[in-house]
């Protein structure tokens, strides 16, 4: 089995808050990402697939259609964009770290037919990134 990691970049602004709660409540959980006004983040998505290479192409998956893919259904969506208001995947979820991830995996993976999509490591800041394998 043999892994290949495609690295893209994207900046977003999001606020993370729950409406149930009150603003000291998500002061204290969220800290400065509770922050009203909204904060951005320069973030870096590295998307690795899994697979055998093709005997005729050497190649698990075209890097280039990787790369076409990520452009189409994520970065052409995020990069931007504020990701509380503007991302139809994101509607009525806390767009946290985690969930990006998540929600990334959801859309690229039905895209991915000639290997399997492995991990979704989604950079946060430089102290701070998540995986997501697939597992619920
Ligand atoms: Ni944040």
């Amino acid at each position: 089995m043999i892994y290949l990691t495609r690295i893209e970049h994207f900046n977003a602004a999001h606020r993370l808050y729950n409406e149930h709660w009150d603003e000291e409540k998500n002061i204290s959980i969220f800290g400065k990402c509770a922050n009203q006004n909204w904060h951005g983040h320069n973030y870096e998505l590295h998307v690795t697939v899994k697979g055998k290479a093709n005997p005729e192409t050497g190649f698990i998956m075209n890097a280039k259609e990787l790369s076409r893919l990520i452009k189409e259904k994520i970065t052409d969506v995020l990069d931007h964009r504020n990701l509380n208001v503007d991302v139809p995947f994101l509607k009525g979820l806390q767009p946290s770290t985690e969930v990006l991830a998540k929600c990334i995996w959801q859309q690229l993976e039905p895209s991915i037919k000639e290997c399997q999509l492995h991990c979704i490591k989604l950079i946060e800041t430089h102290a701070i990134y998540v995986e997501y394998f697939g597992e619920e």
